[in-house]
């Protein structure tokens, strides 16, 4: 039988834990083997409010991810987003070392860490620093210095940095839940590793994660991840528009969302209704769609736009040829395609996971992209810590070496 590595990852969404596991064999084959998921009760944001029921949502999760792919979870790669998370562009400077002037992956070691020395709070702390790009003497924009002559190596990296509260927290809650941690990983790198090309990449695209309370923008271009910014407001706030709007429960608001929702109100039949169930003994009641979609279409206009806002301050449409990918559980919502597309002047579509042999259909959405890019990312990259997993195979380590080269 092939040799195969099993890896796990963790993501804590704002709305939902997502446990995901998939294998990897020794012909360079990553196969999706299932998942399991628990509400994120205990997180308000994305951020532990209540250390015991993050930590029950995370066995649970586990388990059930353990009991679908008759595996055990002993390490995971765990996402990191938020509100609490801060991104800065930093430079670094060092002489290069050898009297021949030739730069080894040494000298690149010392340049990011270099860059790494940048001013942080004492309340934060580096979850990334990753190679954008580097400078050699007087020659700039080189992607791989190393085998390169030269006496001055600069290096501009891109850090990115968490709340240190916030990110002990998820430690402590995956110590109480027996779980080592192989990475701690920006979500937006997560998304980037199965729902971007390497072109995407290099012509310059931005990724919108249209969580439950968030929602996440990353942008790359030239080969890296340049800018990323988080908007505080999601898919439930709709939910709850809905329930306002339409004097429902929340529960209810959600159903409605996800079975009869648009985000487009002229594109939905005004013929076409919807019962809405009374609240507290009040009669049900008919409704249009068309008057779902008018409370939607607004607050899905304005997540859009202070998106659009947010990648206004990050670049030119010009760094953009590869336009936007759209994410995340409310990129589900029909017709959201559709008006980002009135609302942007570029190229947008809906992501669509790649890098997998295989992905069961139920995972196959942009509800867990965030979960399987963990996992892919995890199976491309050593842990941190020697966790209890397997040896990482040499193709394995080609993809990794390419990896570190972009990120
Ligand atoms: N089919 C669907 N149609 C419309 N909305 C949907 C659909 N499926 C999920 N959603 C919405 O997506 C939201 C959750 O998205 P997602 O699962 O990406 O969030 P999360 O990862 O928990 O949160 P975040 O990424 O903000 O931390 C919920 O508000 C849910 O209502
Ligand atoms: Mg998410």
């Amino acid at each position: 039988m092939a040799e195969e590595t099993i890896v796990a990852a963790l993501d804590i969404g704002t709305t939902k834990i997502e446990a995901v596991v998939i294998s990897v064999d020794e012909t360079e084959r990553a196969f999706v083997l299932g998942a399991g998921q628990a509400p994120a009760d205990g997180l308000r944001r994305g951020v532990v409010v209540d250390m015991d029921k993050t930590v029950k949502s995370i066995r649970k999760a586990i388990q059930d991810a353990e009991m679908v792919t008759g595996t055990t979870i002993d390490s995971v790669t765990v996402g990191i987003a938020g509100e609490h998370i801060r991104s800065i562009n930093s430079h670094g400077v060092v002489a290069v070392g050898r009297s021949d002037n030739e730069i080894l992956a040494a000298d690149v070691a010392r340049a990011i860490e270099a860059a790494r020395t940048v001013a942080i709070p004492v309340d934060r702390e580096i979850i990334h620093v990753i190679p954008q790009t580097y400078s050699v003497d007087d020659q700039s924009g080189i992607k791989d210095p190393v085998g390169m002559s030269g006496v001055r190596l600069e290096v501009e990296a891109h850090i990115v940095t968490a709340s240190i509260t916030s990110a002990k927290n998820i430690y402590r809650a995956l110590e109480r839940c027996d779980l080592s941690i192989d990475h701690m990983v920006l979500e937006s790198l997560a998304l980037s590793r199965v729902l971007l090309k390497e072109s995407d990449t290099e012509n310059g695209t931005a990724v919108i994660d249209i969580g439950g309370d968030i929602t996440n923008l990353s942008v790359f271009h030239d080969g890296a991840i340049r800018h990323t910014a988080v908007v505080s407001l999601g898919s439930r706030n709709v939910t709850n528009d809905i329930a306002i709007g339409l004097r429902t429960s929340v529960e209810q608001a959600e159903g409605m969302k996800i079975s009869h929702g648009s985000a487009l109100a002229s594109r939905v039949d005004p013929e076409e209704m919807i019962l809405v169930e009374g609240m507290a003994g009040r009669q049900a009641r008919e409704i249009s769609c068309n008057v779902l979609a008018s409370i939607i279409e607004p607050r899905m206009e304005e997540i859009l736009s202070l998106v659009a806002r947010e990648l206004k301050k990050a670049v030119r449409p010009d760094q953009l040829t590869g336009g936007l990918v759209l994410t995340g559980g409310g990129s589900l919502l029909p017709y959201t395609l559709e008006l980002a597309e009135q609302m942007f002047d570029m190229p947008v579509r809906l992501g669509t996971i790649d890098g997998f042999d295989h992905v069961p259909d139920d995972l196959n959405s942009n509800r867990y992209a965030a979960g399987l890019g963990l996992a892919l990312y995890g199976a491309t990259h050593e842990p941190a810590t020697q966790s209890k997993r397997g040896a990482v195979g040499g193709w394995l380590r080609k993809i990794e070496n390419w990896i570190s080269k972009q990120f």
